[in-house]
């Protein structure tokens, strides 16, 4: 059966990748897309690729007219809470692939989804080395008490701390709080030094040119350190397949879900 999607960011860096690598599944087929400036064109027209039928829409709200299984969002953290409620309320399983997206925000798409019945998979990161960057952290966190996340980014990204980030600090949450030897607030000098407190974990995003996107985790112990670090390249090609299975592996899912891992078998 052929999965049919509409894709968000169809015509941006992460989106356009996606959307090529569509154009050649035999399963999956881009029924409809969004982006405000190529609004009333052929996708395929836009990025040169002849496969790419589907018509381009200024909004998701519009683009449901076309009835879809799966709603793929990749563009920005102010639409893609609403553009992912649409979704639901539309009948489609949701993937969200852009990053910033508040833990208010998926507490809210959390309840819509089950109202619905229906998937919400967000994935902070697609390739799978910074999937297993996770999982390896997951597995430090049970034995050392104590670490700090650092975020990577060119200067010109906007959300912080990044979508990886963001995932790496909500899983650890699930195993305990990075213990702190001096309390935040007995910090002498600038708070703001330490970094944001996110869901347990210490966070600092950095935010320089000739940086692509890395995340960093740091764990202590006396005497001893460990660093798990993942780094992508300049081209959108890593997210590319860990897109593609979670397109072809939502419908299996029910809720919200965040992480690859979710339809991973990583044990
Ligand atoms: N999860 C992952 O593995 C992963 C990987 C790469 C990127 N990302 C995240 O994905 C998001 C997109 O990244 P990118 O680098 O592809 O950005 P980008 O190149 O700026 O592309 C953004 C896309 O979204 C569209 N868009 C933006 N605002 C919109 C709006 N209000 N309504 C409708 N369409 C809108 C843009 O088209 P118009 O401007 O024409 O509307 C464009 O197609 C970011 O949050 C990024 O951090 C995640």
């Amino acid at each position: 059966m052929t999965i049919r999607v509409c894709l968000a960011g169809a015509t941006g860096w992460a989106g356009s990748s996606l959307a090529r690598a569509i154009a050649q599944a035999d399963d999956i087929v881009l029924v409809a897309a969004v982006s405000r400036s190529h609004a009333g064109h052929k996708l395929g027209e836009v990025l040169s690729e002849p496969g790419l039928t589907c018509p381009v829409y200024a909004t998701a709200q519009e683009a449901f007219i076309q009835p879809c299984d799966i709603f793929f969002d990749y563009t920005k953290p102010t639409v893609a809470k609403t553009n992912s409620l649409a979704a639901l309320e539309a009948g489609a399983h949701v993937i969200i692939g852009t990053s910033g997206l508040t833990e208010l925000d998926y507490a809210e798409l959390s309840a819509a989804a089950d109202r619905a019945g229906l998937a919400v998979l967000a994935v902070g990161n697609f390739a799978i080395t910074a999937v297993l960057l996770m999982k390896f952290a997951e597995i430090a966190a049970r034995y050392i008490p104590s670490w700090e996340i650092i975020d990577y980014a060119h200067d010109d990204k906007r959300d912080a701390p990044s979508g990886t980030a963001r995932e790496l600090a909500s899983r650890l949450s699930k195993i305990s709080a990075s213990s702190l030897t001096v309390a935040l607030e007995d910090t002498q000098g600038m708070k703001e030094a330490r970094g944001v407190r996110l869901n347990g974990s210490q966070v600092h995003s950095i935010r320089l040119p000739g940086y692509t996107i890395s995340a960093e985790i740091i764990f202590g112990m006396p005497d001893q350190k460990l660093s798990i670090r993942h780094d992508s390249g300049s081209s959108a090609l890593p997210y590319v397949d860990g897109a593609l299975l979670a397109i072809r592996k939502v419908n299996a899912l029910k809720g919200l879900h965040r992480g690859l891992d979710s339809i991973l078998d990583l044990s």
